[in-house]
């Protein structure tokens, strides 16, 4: 549908929704979508489709969706919280008797631990700033190479190559 305008009148019709899409500031928009929209959305045309030719019409499709609820957030983020870490523990109890260096033995196992808030916090900050979504991405991808490297090497020292003790 959004193809039907400009960028500009795209523009115009996102700060009027970000203002709150308020009945006072209708005329500012209105013209564009009766320009643009009523062709179709209105009953002349005769396609049954939601009409869009006054405010209460279009108001109806001007709520943001805002994501996850807070409540939802709590819920998921606990159980992430206690349920991952908990796992990182044993993972991490197991990978310190690796025999691998042992400045790389601490930042594997530390950064999961890390990643986890990074990943997780971002759920609630990506609420205020959407750019946030990204370091969602960021610190699963730290937390999923740290624990992938964590099982890959226990399992290799146990099963595969065997422990170098040199070092
Ligand atoms: C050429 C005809 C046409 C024009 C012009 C048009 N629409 Fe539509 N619109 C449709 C059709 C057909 C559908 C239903 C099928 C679909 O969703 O693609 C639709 C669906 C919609 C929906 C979803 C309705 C629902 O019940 O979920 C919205 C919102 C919408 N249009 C908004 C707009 C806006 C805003 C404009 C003007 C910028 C516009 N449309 C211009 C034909 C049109």
């Amino acid at each position: 549908m959004g193809d039907n305008i400009t960028q500009v009148q795209k523009e115009s019709i996102f700060q009027w929704i970000e203002a709150g899409a308020t009945e006072k500031d209708f005329s500012k928009v209105d013209g564009i979508f009766r320009d643009n929209c009523a062709l179709c959305h209105s009953p002349e045309s005769g396609m049954s489709l939601p009409p869009l030719t006054g405010y209460d019409e279009v108001a109806a499709f001007t709520g943001v969706d805002m994501g996850q609820s807070v409540k939802t957030l709590v819920r998921v983020s606990h159980v992430h919280l206690f349920g991952m870490s908990f796992i990182f523990f044993l993972t991490g109890g197991i990978f310190s008797l690796s025999a691998i260096d042992a400045r790389w033995r601490i930042l594997l196992i530390v950064t999961p631990f890390i990643a986890i808030w990074v990943d997780i916090g971002s759920w609630w900050f990506t609420k205020l700033r959407p750019v946030f979504a990204y370091t969602v991405i960021l610190g699963g991808v730290f937390m999923g190479l740290a624990l992938l490297a964590q099982i890959i090497i226990s399992l290799g020292e146990m099963w595969l190559w065997g422990r170098n003790d040199s070092k």
